[in-house]
Formats: structure tokens, C-alpha cells, sequence
């Protein structure tokens, strides 16, 4: 069935079976391979990206429930001109990533917990940022939210 709905701002038509997993449509048919399989069950987090400002596990959603809404990927964060995201930015400020498999999920989950609740607590960080790193970074991420909300990270969080 066809499906439209807009990516990054742009209006996109795809061909797909209805219960296609968004991740597949993102990454197989509009090459936007920043979003990430990891577990495939809504568990870890890798494929996390924005539906109409939500942030959402692709992996586990029907491409046919994204119809006539707004998806936004980990490359629809920087602007036009290449500038990073505040939250991007403070990712490569903090030196977050390790292998960087986990992270353009828990960049979209971080996003989104900032446009919510503008500055979070450790307490909200914490039950915000469900998204599982492999190679536990997760002091950084603290650090690196905390800093794009323009707050220090709290001690003990470094
Ligand atoms: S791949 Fe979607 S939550 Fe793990
Ligand atoms: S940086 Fe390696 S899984 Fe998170």
C-alpha cells in the first residue's frame, strides 16, 4: 500500500506492506541509516526517532501508523546550514560516543526529554533515558544533557 507521511520536513510516498517496520522504511527504502537495528523488540532503543515530536522505538511501529504524521531521524536534527543541534553539539563536547552504535538513539531520546521538561532532573534523566549502551556511557549522556541545557552535571554524574 502506499503510505505518506514527511521525514525531516520533507514529504515522502513509500510502497510498502502495511505492518513494515518503520526502521526498515527509514533505512532500506529512504537511506537514512543513522537510525540503528539493535534489538529489534523495542528493548534497547538504537532505532529510537521523533513522531510527531514523540520519541519512538521505529523497530516495533507499523510504517502504516505513521501515516500523514511528522518522523524526524537523527539527521533531521542539524539545520539547513550544517549547524549542529545544541544537544549534538554537547554529545561531541563531552566526548560521549564509544563504539557509537547506541548513540543517535539516545541523542533522539535526549531530545525529546529536553523539549518536554526543558532542564531535567537526574530523577527525570533517569527514567527518560531508557536506551541501553553496550559500552556504558551512560556518565557522559548525563553530562552531555546537562550541559545542553546549559546546567552543570550534578556530582557524582561526571
Ligand atoms: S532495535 Fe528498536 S528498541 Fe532495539
Ligand atoms: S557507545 Fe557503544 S553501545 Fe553505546
Amino acid at each position: 500500500m502506499a503510505i505518506a507521511f514527511s521525514v525531516n520536513g520533507k514529504p515522502v510516498n513509500v510502497e510498502a506492506e502495511a505492518d513494515t517496520p518503520l526502521l526498515w522504511v527509514l533505512r532500506d527504502d529512504l537511506k537514512l541509516t543513522g537510525t540503528k537495528f539493535g534489538c529489534g523488540v523495542a528493548a534497547c532503543g538504537a532505532c529510537s526517532v521523533h513522531v510527531d515530536g514523540a520519541v519512538t522505538r521505529s523497530c516495533s511501529l507499523a510504517v502504516s501508523d505513521v501515516a500523514g504524521k511528522a518522523v524526524t531521524t537523527i539527521e533531521g536534527l542539524k539545520a539547513a546550514d550544517g549547524t549542529l543541534h545544541k544537544v549534538q553539539q554537547a554529545w561531541v563536547d563531552a566526548q560521549v560516543p564509544q563504539c557509537g552504535y547506541c548513540q543517535s538513539g539516545q541523542i533522539m531520546a535526549a531530545v525529546a526529554l529536553i523539549e518536554q521538561v526543558g532542564t531535567p532532573s537526574d530523577a527525570q534523566i533517569d527514567e527518560a533515558m531508557t536506551n541501553i549502551c553496550r559500552c556504558g556511557t551512560y556518565p557522559r549522556i548525563r553530562k552531555a544533557i546537562l550541559a545542553a541545557t546549559g546546567a552543570a552535571a550534578s556530582q557524582g554524574a561526571a
